[in-house]
């Protein structure tokens, strides 16, 4: 596979503040990556870095083998970006084609050039009936819709999104995937997205990449990361109506190998057969007499995310 992207040990502080401790990152042609993390762990930064709104303290950059401090002119023509703020990403007043258009010749592309593309890419997002339309009256998702074709017009090979789905209702939010999924795997791109929703990025994401505290400790497929849970399974049981003491005998149970605490009304239990981890913790909550909503499901993203963050926290605290 071609390397598009490759990062070394790159570092930025804010101020002293350390937001990228040091970030080492591969992207291959074709390739879709995730970028995970809690608030605050350097997502934007680093991409902002990649796409040369914001300069990093040290580290190596090469993007098509050009040299990130050297060659950010060129760079610049072969990545497209979308950053977190759309309201500002283009001109209330003008209508989608306008927009298109008024940034389009702004990157030095031909009137023929920016025609053709927004042909295309109205097509792949399914967006002919909202070209004439002010950006003003458009909705959310149809906004980010018209900043992520903003960022495709000079047919960028690589792509860097910053929560591209953020705020939207998840029908849009689904609609713009699978519009994105199909443009990058039809059109052999290279995406870079960032999402805190872990549906999305299971879904989207051939890799991704675990950042925590201005590094990536960990990355892999979504699979790989979700069998480093060690369970294959998780069984729920409602938080209110469970006593300490049986929350202890579960956790002493052979199948049970953790807990995690995922959401505020369930507590979480790792299994690695369904049946058989199914069966000890029912009959503990018997022998308990807890009467108890009860749920299960296969290992998530999100189960991984939870789990992995969780681990680099009690080692970080430790
Ligand atoms: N302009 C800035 N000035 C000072 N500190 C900043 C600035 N931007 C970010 N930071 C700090 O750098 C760290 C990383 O922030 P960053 O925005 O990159 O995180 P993130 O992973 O994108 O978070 P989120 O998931 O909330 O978008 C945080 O501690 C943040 O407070
Ligand atoms: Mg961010």
């Amino acid at each position: 596979m071609t390397l598009y992207l490759s990062a070394q040990h790159v570092q930025k502080s804010y101020n002293g503040t350390v937001a990228l401790q040091d970030v080492s990152l591969e992207l291959g042609q074709g390739e879709i990556l995730a970028l995970l993390g809690p608030n605050g762990a350097g997502k934007t930064t680093f991409i902002k870095i990649l796409a040369t709104v914001l300069m990093k303290d040290r580290g190596q950059v090469q993007i098509f083998g050009y040299d990130l401090d050297q060659h950010a002119e060129t760079i610049r023509h072969l990545f497209g970006y979308v950053g977190q703020d759309t309201e500002r990403s283009a001109y209330a007043r003008l209508t989608v084609v306008e927009n298109l258009h008024f940034f389009g010749a702004l990157r030095g592309l031909t009137k023929t050039q920016i025609r053709q593309q927004i042909e295309k890419l109205a097509t792949y997002f399914d967006f002919h009936a909202n070209l004439g339309k002010q950006f003003v009256h458009l909705s959310g998702g149809q906004k980010q819709t018209v900043v992520i074709m903003r960022a495709l017009l000079h047919d960028p090979p690589l792509v860097y999104l910053d929560e591209p789905t953020k705020g939207l209702d998840p029908i849009i939010a689904k609609k713009i995937r699978t519009f994105l999924k199909k443009f990058v795997v039809e059109e052999d791109k290279s995406l870079l997205l960032t999402s805190h929703v872990l549906s999305e990025v299971d879904e989207l994401a051939d890799r991704v990449a675990l950042m925590h505290r201005g590094t990536i400790p960990i990355s892999g497929t979504s699979a790989e990361l979700k069998a480093a849970v060690g369970a294959t399974e998780f069984v729920e049981i409602e938080k209110d109506s469970l006593p300490p003491t049986t929350v202890e005998k579960i956790l002493q149970l052979e199948p049970v190998i953790c807990s995690l605490e995922r959401s505020p009304r369930w507590l979480s239990f790792g299994v690695v057969d369904l049946m058989g981890g199914a069966e000890a913790v029912i009959r503990t909550l018997r022998q308990d007499k807890v009467q108890t909503g009860f749920r299960h499901h296969t290992v998530s993203l999100e189960d991984a995310f939870v789990h992995h963050i969780g681990e680099l926290e009690e080692r970080f605290d430790t």
